[in-house]
Parts: C-alpha cells; sequence; structure tokens
C-alpha cells in the first residue's frame, strides 16, 4: 500500500504512531518503534523540561529514524517542555500535543520546521487547527487510554476528515489491522494506538500494570475525573473505584470543590507505572485492553497490525 504523501514525508514504513503517553512513553519505547519503521513519541506528560531533555538523548542515542514528542498542555512545566523541543528542533520531527488548544505554540514550531500534529476530540478544534496551520491531526474517541473526549473514533473520525482538508490520524480502540483497516475506510491516513503499546517488551511499565491490561475484559475500563472535568479513561482497580467514589460524594455537594480529588489524582500515573501498585496507581488504559492478549516487541506489534490491516483490505476474511 502507498502510503499518504503526509506519512510518507515522516520516512515511515508504516502509519502508525505510537501514542506519546505520560511516563510511560519514554526514549526507549520511541526509539524501538522508530527503529522498526513507526513513528516513535515521547510522551512529556507533566515531567520537567530537563527529563523530557533526557528522554530525547536516549532517543538520539538509540535510533537515527524520525520520532516525536507529545507536550500535555495542562502540564505545569509546558514551555520548558516546549523550549526544549525548539532547542532539539534537528532532532525532532513531529510535534503532538493533548488535552487542549496548542495554537500559541504552533508559529514557534512551524518556524522550527517541526510538523505539528494536535490530538482533537471535535470537529470544531479539528477546524481551529488547520486554520493555524497544523500539518495533520489525531481525531481520538473516548474509547482510547488517558484523558478522553466525548466521541467515539466511529464518529469523530469520519466527521473530521470531512471538515479538513488536512490528513488525520485516527486514534481511540485500534489496537490490530481491524481497527487499522477500519481507519482507513473511515478516511484516516494513518494510527496512533496506545494500549497496546503498553505492554510492548520495550515498554517500562511495571509487570503488574502490563499483566493488568493482558487480563482485562471488555468492560473493565471506566472514566474517572468526569465530574471534575478532565475524565481519563483507566482500568477498573481498587484506586479507580476509591476515586470514583469520592468524586460523586462531591458532586453530590450543594458547592462541590474538587481539589482533593484531584490531588488523590496527581501522580496516580507515575505510581503505576513505576510501582505496580493497584491501590493508589491509575492503570490508564483504552476499551481494546481486552483485545491486547500479548506482550511483544514494538516491532513485532507494528508488522502484525500492519500486514493484518492489508490482507483485511486485499479482502481476506476474519473467520
Ligand atoms: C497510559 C496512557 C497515557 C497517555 N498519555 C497521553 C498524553 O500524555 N498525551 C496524549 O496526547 N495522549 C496520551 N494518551 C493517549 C495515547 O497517546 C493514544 O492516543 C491513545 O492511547 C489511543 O487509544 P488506545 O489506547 O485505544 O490505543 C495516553 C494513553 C495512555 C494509555
Amino acid at each position: 500500500m502507498q502510503l499518504d504523501p503526509f506519512m510518507a514525508s515522516l520516512d515511515l514504513k508504516y502509519p502508525i504512531f505510537q501514542g506519546g503517553m505520560a511516563w510511560v512513553a519514554d526514549g526507549r519505547l520511541a526509539a524501538a518503534v522508530s527503529n522498526a519503521g513507526g513513528l516513535g513519541i515521547i510522551g512529556a506528560g507533566h515531567a520537567s523540561g530537563e527529563i523530557v531533555q533526557s528522554e530525547i538523548e536516549t532517543a538520539k542515542s538509540l535510533t537515527d529514524r524520525p520520532f516525536g514528542v507529545n507536550v500535555m498542555l495542562l502540564s505545569p512545566h509546558v514551555q520548558d517542555v516546549v523550549d526544549v523541543i525548539l532547542s532539539e528542533k534537528d532532532s525532532i520531527t513531529v510535534v503532538t500535543t493533548g488535552a487542549g488548544d496548542p495554537s500559541r505554540y504552533l508559529e514557534d514550531f512551524k518556524a522550527a520546521d517541526i510538523k505539528v500534529v494536535p490530538v482533537v476530540g471535535s470537529v470544531a478544534l479539528a477546524k481551529r487547527m488547520q486554520r493555524v496551520g497544523a500539518d495533520a491531526v489525531v481525531a481520538e474517541g473516548m474509547e482510547s487510554g488517558g484523558h478522553i473526549g466525548k466521541l467515539t473514533t466511529m464518529a469523530l473520525a469520519p466527521q473530521v476528515v470531512d471538515a479538513i482538508d488536512i490528513p488525520v490520524i485516527a486514534a481511540g480502540g485500534i489496537a490490530d489491522g481491524r481497527g487499522m483497516a477500519a481507519a482507513f475506510m473511515l478516511g484516516a491516513v494513518g494510527v496512533q494506538m496506545g494500549t497496546r503499546f503498553l505492554v510492548a517488551a520495550e515498554s517500562k511499565v511495571h509487570p503488574d500494570y502490563k499483566k493488568a491490561v493482558l487480563k482485562a475484559k471488555d468492560i473493565d475500563t471506566v472514566v474517572t475525573g468526569e465530574f471534575a472535568g478532565h475524565p481519563a479513561r483507566v482500568l477498573k482497580n481498587k484506586m479507580a473505584k476509591r476515586f470514583m467514589k469520592i468524586e460523586k460524594a462531591e458532586a453530590a455537594e450543594p458547592e462541590p470543590d474538587f481539589t482533593d480529588v484531584e490531588q488523590l489524582g496527581n501522580g496516580s500515573l507515575r505510581t503505576a507505572v513505576l510501582t505496580g501498585d493497584a491501590e493508589n496507581g491509575a492503570f490508564m488504559a483504552g476499551q481494546v485492553a481486552g483485545l491486547v492478549k500479548e506482550a511483544e516487541p514494538a516491532a513485532d506489534i507494528l508488522a502484525d497490525v500492519y500486514q493484518q490491516a492489508i490482507s483485511l483490505m486485499d479482502g481476506e476474511k476474519i473467520k
């Protein structure tokens, strides 16, 4: 299959982005994905500029292939991270952005010749991103792991494709070639996957968190933070249940104040990734966790997903 010109311009073998997951997607995972022909993306999350700089160094030491950085716009360190990226402009091919509108940073990235691919959860944001000069967008549905919007990938992606002229990459609920082929049918030029890469051999996620993803069934994720205005999809563990109970009780107050709830969530993904502690860790994962049954090297994940998508588009039947 011929790659869309935008994907081809990134020098990819597979039109697959590895989602820039906070605390999970470090320089090592990103380099493994890029070496295998996908686009590896370092997740800056809420990390300091210094930490992001060191992950960029790691990626540079492990790959000569293009890679990206995801800027989490809710981070208190966002400006430092942007500055680090700009200072590394010769090494960073793509910036993706999460949880908001990156308009104010776009001009600087463009001037540095970095391709900007914001993650969007609505047609309105997609249109705005096109207007301000984004190179492409990731249309991410609420099936996905991590912070989510309101629409499903199946509904969102084609509406975004219809609304804008820049390329659309679909994300959320894609973990195999069936999902990838479906994304192409919806008009996407490629896919971004997060949950499937959580368990990659090169992912630093704690073994107990990986085990929980591999064991998960279709209905094992829940959305926390909905009342507080920062919905995130996680595996239903002790932490998620406690969080939802406290959040629900607060929402029932005459004047809800979610400061304590947010405090409880702070650092909980980091705890999950580093310690695998299900009492205090937010095991972020998407609804496709139920499809993810094997922990493989990133290279096998990429080849497997792409080959299956191609076979299906060539008319091969699933059953
Ligand atoms: C643990 C985890 C952390 C994530 N952190 C971020 C993030 O910091 N920034 C971002 O834009 N997306 C983040 N995401 C979303 C992924 O980049 C990706 O778009 C999403 O996982 C795709 O959906 P899937 O999980 O169904 O594959 C995260 C996802 C997970 C599972």
